[in-house]
């Protein structure tokens, strides 16, 4: 039977990237969840999902009534959807924390009540930077840390 994939802000920059390489390089059955706040529905994205029959749920995951258009049994789920930038943190910073949190929070609390295999969660470029400080490991950070 086929991978069921979801990817949660599979519209930006990282999970489009990963909705990609799986459309093109794995035979799962894929879905974007994003609610397309930067406009970068292009040409390429259209493509890519008739060409694949990508399904797409258009909303905004900050609120947890959502997560009800979602299924409730993924293979994978990737964890991409974020508000994202030095800008915005400092134009609105609690909007970027009630986002961010609640995009974290009730991601979270749906795979408690849903059947997932694996989760797979970006997470910030800052705790990498905030590791290496911590941990003084050394830049390129080796893959099998510890
Ligand atoms: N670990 C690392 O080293 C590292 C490095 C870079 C980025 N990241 C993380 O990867 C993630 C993706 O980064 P990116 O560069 O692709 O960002 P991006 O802004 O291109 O993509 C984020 C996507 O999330 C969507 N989104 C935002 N708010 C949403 C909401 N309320 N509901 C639904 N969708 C929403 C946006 O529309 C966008 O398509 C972020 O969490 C980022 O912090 C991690």
């Amino acid at each position: 039977m086929r991978k069921k994939v979801l990817i949660l802000g599979g519209a930006g920059f990282i999970g489009f990237n990963i909705t990609k390489y799986l459309a093109e390089n794995r035979d799962y059955e894929l879905t974007i969840a994003d609610n397309f706040m930067k406009k970068n529905r292009d040409d390429l994205f259209d493509e890519l999902v008739s060409k694949y029959a990508i399904k797409v749920i258009e909303d905004d995951f900050s609120y947890p009534e959502v997560y009800n258009k979602l299924d409730n049994a993924y293979d994978q789920v990737y964890m991409m959807a974020a508000l994202v930038g030095v800008d915005n943190a400092n134009s609105k910073p609690h909007e970027v924390i009630r986002i961010n949190t609640s995009l974290a929070l009730y991601t979270l609390e749906w795979i408690r009540r849903s059947k997932i295999g694996k989760v797979i969660f970006a997470s910030t470029s800052e705790n990498y930077a905030g590791t290496v400080d911590a941990f003084g490991y050394k830049i390129p950070t080796r893959r099998k840390c510890r």
